[in-house]
């Protein structure tokens, strides 16, 4: 669907997100046609300076973001004639009037105000655009986590946002929902006949959702001193992750009917109790390693790190969904930075065959597990048991592979860019609920309130291993192991 005329305004237009993903996004979907001719994308930050002296600064650091095979100067000048700078004071409406000029009839234009800024100038932002005669009805507003920092900052961001925008208007942005595996694994299990049957408890053990990488904290610290894993990635991706793979077959791919059943599973997440704080809930921070072979810090050591920090930059959950679907079927969650490998994965794995009509015995059968790998490359793998050529009759664990870059040669699409066309075009199915986020919350609140009480020190883990020993013995008390320890 061709887009229409539009105004994009980036609240934060000069910050970290911006230049690493939004603008080099853009620049992709100018690159492949879909922006109109005359759309404009407003950057708006504090700095005085000049939209020339701006671009200058997309030129330093946007552009490095940009895959040098697809960059094509001709492109990238025409690009970066769209871009206008604008600098206000955005928690002040009085400083509001260059966005005036520099925005066309909302009437005719599609307008969007996305906010990569704190979440602290979210409501002062959208009062102000309200005040200034900016918001109108047809306006969008993109929310960037975090999205608050537990159920009461997340509710009131909602409430403060829902006086200027209507529910329809606002996207809260998880950008799990853009990579393409995640869609995916929707037509994984609504395209298909064969998994649905046996996507329950009946026939799964146990699902695995990871998500581990390299990198550690970086020069995020700010932001990260005042966030940590569960916040930073629990609370959003993993349970966006968990909610695919759990729901029940939404009535269609609206919005609203996608949602409704996302919502579902997060209000079945059976709640923690303080036995189930204790147990199913492993937090930990890295210690100095070597990742790739080369020698890292620990969180501690880091640039700007508080010495004696306890933000945790690994947490692991063993979660329970209590459905009729999912009853007893346990969900292991883990993420973690400075980790031993750099991948996203979901691991269905799928009970053990009841009986053996062959000379091995039941537990020499491997149980046939799917992984759906999200990242770094996307993909299928299916483990089945096969018969070993030749005489005898011996069974051994076979993988069936499918490499999504491999099958389609189709340019891959960042998740920013889908989700930006997502915006421009008014498609909101990839974008959360205030229902949605605050049930998420929900969930999550018990553990930080837990943590908080408990005082403890986060558990320290070697940079470049799997996280704390306490992670595979939560997974190990329950006789099983993570897929990269197996
Ligand atoms: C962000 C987190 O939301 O997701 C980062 O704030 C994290 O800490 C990033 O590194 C991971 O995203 P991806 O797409 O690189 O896996």
């Amino acid at each position: 669907m061709a887009l229409t005329d539009f105004d994009l305004v980036l609240f934060g237009g000069g910050g970290d997100l911006s230049m690493r993903k939004l603008i080099p996004a853009l620049y992709a979907r100018d690159r492949a046609g879909d922006l109109p001719a005359t759309a404009q994308i407003i950057c708006v930050g504090r700095n005085e300076r000049s939209t020339a002296e701006f671009i200058e600064t997309v030129n330093e650091n946007a552009k490095s973001h940009i895959n040098e095979k697809t960059f094509s100067q001709a492109v990238w000048d025409k690009f970066c004639a769209r871009i206008k700078y604008v600098a206000l004071d955005a928690s002040d409406a009085n400083t509001y009037q260059p966005l005036n000029d520099a925005l066309r009839d909302s009437s005719s234009v599609t307008r969007v105000f996305y906010l990569a800024t704190p979440p602290t100038l979210f409501a002062s932002i959208c009062h102000n655009l309200s005040a200034r005669g900016l918001a109108t009805e047809q306006t969008r507003v993109v929310l960037e986590k975090p999205l608050g920092r537990d159920l009461a900052s997340a509710k009131q961001i909602n409430q403060e946002v829902s006086q200027v925008f209507k529910e329809s208007q606002i996207y809260r942005i998880d950008h799990y929902l853009g990579k393409e595996a995640v869609q995916n694994l929707l037509a994984l299990r609504f395209g298909n006949v064969l998994f649905e049957p046996l996507w329950r408890r009946e026939w799964i053990s146990d699902v695995q959702i990871t998500i581990a990488e390299e990198i550690g904290v970086g020069n995020r610290m700010g932001y990260y001193e005042t966030s940590g894993a569960l916040r930073d990635m629990m609370q959003n991706h993993l349970l966006q992750l968990l909610c695919i793979v759990a729901m029940e077959p939404p009535l269609s791919v609206t919005p609203d009917a996608v949602r409704d059943e996302k919502l579902k599973v997060l209000r079945s997440l059976k709640p923690f109790t303080q036995n189930t704080l204790a147990k199913n809930v492993v937090r930990g921070q890295y210690r100095a390693g070597h990742v790739n072979g080369v020698a890292v810090p620990a969180y501690r050591q880091e640039k700007t790190a508080d010495p004696d920090s306890n933000t945790e930059t690994f947490v692991a959950v063993k979660a329970e969904i209590d459905t009729w679907r999912w009853a007893g079927v346990p969900f292991y969650l883990r993420t973690g930075k400075r980790m031993a490998d750099q991948l996203a994965e979901i691991v269905v794995r799928f009970k053990s065959i009841p009986h053996s009509i062959f000379a091995q015995s039941t537990s020499s059968f491997q149980p046939n597990c799917l992984v759906i790998r999200l990242q770094p490359d996307d993909g299928l793998q299916l483990n089945l048991m096969a018969k070993t050529p030749g005489d005898g009759m011996r069974l051994k664990p076979v993988e069936l592979e499918l490499d999504f870059a491999e099958t389609f040669k189709a340019p891959r699409m960042d998740a920013y860019e889908r989700l930006l066309l997502d915006v421009l075009r008014g498609q909101l199915t990839l974008f959360m609920r205030s229902d949605e986020l605050e049930a998420a919350w929900e969930w999550v609140e018990p553990v930080l309130r837990y943590w908080e009480q408990e005082g403890n020190e986060p558990l320290p883990y070697a940079s470049g291993t799997w996280g704390p020993a306490a992670s595979s013995s939560l997974i190990g008390r329950d006789g099983l192991q993570w897929r990269e320890e197996a």
